[in-house]
């Protein structure tokens, strides 16, 4: 008798970054729907994109789309809001895959507030374009909303220093106004602050909520993709991993944010 057929892989979904925040949705996606395979792109050779016009982040995004596609991505997430903000509609309307992006929490912290006042911390590209500020009109009601740029931030993480004292520094002189204003939850508008969630929650104190949006954006994704029955011959998801920064470096920091060891790829473009 003749043995079945192995079923193909099934096509992978793309997910970048313009660093290693992404690695904060990744794991929401992984752990949602552990059967699928990934490529991530860390663009760390060119992060951080807080301090980037528009067009060069459309520039970068278009890059790594391109690359994405080339590998076979069926959908892709953009896990950086900074790059959602400046190049998700620009992504949607020039290709055909889904895209998925990140919308800061806001909504859910409107919700949420027993003040009245949330704080928005986010990259200052993220909060000079009006795409945020749209947001926050369309949810925030009666609700005062402080927004909070955090240069250096997103560096801290990409070196892998998520608790030294340079950290906890810029995290006190972000989020401590934020909550002497009043504010009793805090938006984590970029995907690399959850990974400095256990230091910014002791700074701010208890009773302070901190929120983000992996855990949506991992829903959104199973919700566009079918779901796929487990099976014997179906061949076990691969997460495969490139850098347009140093790879080492990637697979050295990276390697401790995801909590497993990753073989990381130069992605040169
Ligand atoms: N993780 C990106 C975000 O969510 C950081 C952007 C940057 O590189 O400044 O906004």
């Amino acid at each position: 008798m003749m043995a079945a057929p192995r079923m193909a892989e099934p096509a992978p979904i793309g997910v970048f970054d313009s660093g290693l925040g992404g690695l904060s949705v990744l794991r929401e996606i992984v752990a949602r729907r552990p059967d699928l395979s990934t490529i991530y792109v860390a663009d760390s050779g060119h992060c951080p994109y807080g301090g980037k016009s528009a067009d060069q982040i459309i520039e970068r995004a278009e890059i790594i789309t391109e690359f994405l596609l080339g590998q076979g991505a069926q959908l892709i997430v953009v896990a950086c809001n900074t790059a959602t903000i400046a190049a998700v509609e620009y992504l949607r309307a020039h290709y055909s895959v889904p895209f998925v992006g990140m919308e800061p929490a806001v909504k859910p912290a409107v919700a949420a507030t027993q003040s009245g006042v949330i704080g928005v911390l986010a990259t200052g590209a993220a909060l000079a374009g009006d795409k945020l500020h749209r947001l926050i009109d369309r949810h925030r009601g009666t609700v005062r909303v402080i927004t909070q740029p955090c240069p250096g931030l997103v560096e801290q993480v990409e070196n892998g220093d998520l608790d030294g004292p340079e950290t906890r520094r810029l995290l006190a002189e972000y989020a401590r106004p934020l909550v002497a204003a009043g504010a009793d939850v805090l938006v984590l508008g970029c995907t690399h602050y959850p990974f400095l969630r256990a230091p910014l929650a002791e700074i701010v104190g208890p009773g302070i909520i901190l929120l983000d949006t992996g855990a949506a954006v991992a829903r959104r994704v199973d919700s566009l993709l079918p779901a796929t029955l487990a099976s014997a011959d179906r061949p076990a998801a691969v997460l495969r991993w490139h850098s347009s920064g140093d790879p080492q470096q990637m697979m050295t920091i990276g390697s401790r944010l995801w909590g497993q060891g990753m073989r990381v790829q130069a992605f040169i473009a």
